[in-house]
This record gives structure tokens, sequence and C-alpha cells, in this order.
């Protein structure tokens, strides 16, 4: 695999950072990841905006080269010949050659870093057919949530509590309200109603979520974007999540409750459809 790291395209194996990385020793790092189907990228301005907002917040300073990211990624699409799959780029404040936490000097250049992956089956996912299953953990992350850290240890653990469960993945709660998935934005359908948390501090702003959100609007869909309990995700007709790399994924059990006839439903099947449709 073709990579990039500061300016380079180089061989996976060649490119290589500093120990003293503050991605690495403080996880002072923002991250994206943008899917390809067909080759091409899917929400590019999207992706790229949310990157300027999460340095922004954090004052990290931009990628000299933050206005060719578009062609640094198509260029990576070329060099792997990726058909179908994502690309991962994270952002870090780069290494001032020892460990403080006080920021670096501004001549303490970020570190840039794309890879791509290759997922033949993105689109044509058989999970979208059966549907995952989740269970309920308590959100013990960080209160700033709209950046998006490479701080990913909570998440994790959450996916290996869904694992040891027999499930796949873990909504997280706070307050008795769901926030979202370890990597995914979560909704509920009750009725003819799509329910999904508002935008604020305590999740991500998925761009999958505008995306879809915006398209069930358009269908003449009613959508309210208001905080649910879990109490109320497991009495719903159906569930699903969205990112990047599920696009819409339906969701059957929760905590072994099955929502609804606990098999994928019809709304989010629709969403999936509409939004293949309009991203390819
Ligand atoms: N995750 N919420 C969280 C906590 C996320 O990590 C993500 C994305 C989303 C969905 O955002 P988007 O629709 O922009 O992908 C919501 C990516 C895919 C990841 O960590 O791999």
């Amino acid at each position: 695999r073709t990579v990039y790291l500061n300016g380079d395209y180089l061989p996976e194996e060649d490119a290589k950072i500093s120990i003293f990385d503050r991605s690495f020793l403080m996880a002072d790092g923002v991250y994206e990841v943008t899917s390809v189907l067909g080759g091409k990228l899917i929400d590019f301005a999207g992706h790229s905006k949310r990157l300027e907002r999460s340095l922004n917040e954090l004052e990290m300073q931009k990628p000299e080269v933050f206005d060719d990211l578009l062609d640094i990624h198509r260029e990576l699409v070329r060099l792997n010949d990726i058909d179908e799959g994502m690309i991962y780029l994270q952002v870090s404040r780069g290494s001032a050659g020892d460990r403080d936490f006080a920021y670096p000097n501004s001549d303490v250049k970020p570190t840039l870093v794309l890879f791509t992956q290759s997922k033949p089956n993105l689109a044509d996912n058989p999970a979208a057919k059966i549907g995952i299953k989740v269970i309920s953990i308590e959100d013990q992350r960080w209160g700033r949530r709209d950046i998006k850290t490479v701080q990913l240890l909570y998440p994790s653990m959450g996916k290996m509590m869904a694992k040891d469960a027999g499930c796949d993945d873990a909504w997280m709660v706070e307050d008795g309200h769901v926030t979202e998935g370890t990597s995914n934005n979560a909704y509920i359908v009750k009725g003819d109603t799509i329910i999904t948390r508002h935008l604020g501090t305590e999740i991500l702003n998925g761009i999958t979520r505008a995306a879809v959100l915006r398209f069930a609007r358009e269908a003449q869909m009613k959508v309210e974007e208001r905080s649910f309990t879990i109490q109320e995700a497991k009495d719903a007709d159906e569930a699903f999540i969205t990112s990047a790399s599920t696009f819409v994924m339906p969701v059957v059990t929760i905590d072994g409750a099955p929502i609804g006839i606990g098999t994928p439903g019809p709304v989010a099947a629709r969403l999936r459809e509409i939004y293949l449709d309009e991203s390819r």
C-alpha cells in the first residue's frame, strides 16, 4: 500500500514518525474517514469542513497542504487502485522532540498522515440485510465529542464489551439518554418519525447523518432531532446507525431485546438505498 506522510507518497513500511509525536504521547490529534464508492470520494467537502473545525477548536495548525487535500485523497485512490473502501486522514500537533504537556511553539509543524483501506463489500455489505446487535454502555468519554480526536480508547473498550456479549457494537448512554454508537450516530424510528439526537458537544456531527437527514426530509419523512432514552429505543419500531464506513445500517437488538420484530426495518432499508443512490 502507498501511504501519504508529510508531503511524500511512500510504501507503508517506509512511513515513519517520531516517538515524540503528540498523537502518540497525548492523543493530540484529529482524524477523518472518507468513504470511496466506485473510485469516487463521498462527501469530501463535508469531511474537510469538519476537519477544519476540529483543528480550530483545538488551536492546532492547519497542515500547509490543507487546500490540496482533495488532490491527495484522489492520488491515493489512484495509486492504490481503490474501488470501494475508505481513506483515513490524521493530523497531529507534531513532535517537539520531547514530552511536554504544553503545546509546542508554532514552528513545530503538524504531522499529516493518510492511508487507504480497501473494502470491496462496503456498499453490498451483507450485514445490512441481517442488521447488527448492540449493547448499551455508560458513556465515559470526555465532554467534547463534537471534535473528532484520536482518543478512541473508550470506544474501543465499548466495541470489545459488545464482542464479549456476542454483539456488534455499543450504544453509549448518558443520564439515561443515548448519545451515539462507538463510531456512528444512533437513530430510532417510532411510527413514521425518525428520531436522532440533536447536535451539541455530546456527539459528533456526522457527515453521513447530515446527508441522511437531508434525504429523509426531501423524501417527506418526518425527522425529530432530540435526545431519546435507551428505554425509548428498546420500545421503538426500528433502530439504525449511520457513519462513513457503514452508511445506514439497521440495528435489530439492543441488550438482547428485539427492536420491532427483530429484523431490519423498512425505513432503514429505504434510507440506505437513497443514500447509496444519491452518493454514487
Ligand atoms: N467514525 N460518531 C462517532 C463517535 C464517530 O466516530 C463517527 C465516525 C460518527 C459518524 O460520522 P460520519 O458520518 O461523519 O462518519 C459518529 C468513523 C467512521 C471512524 O471512527 O472510523
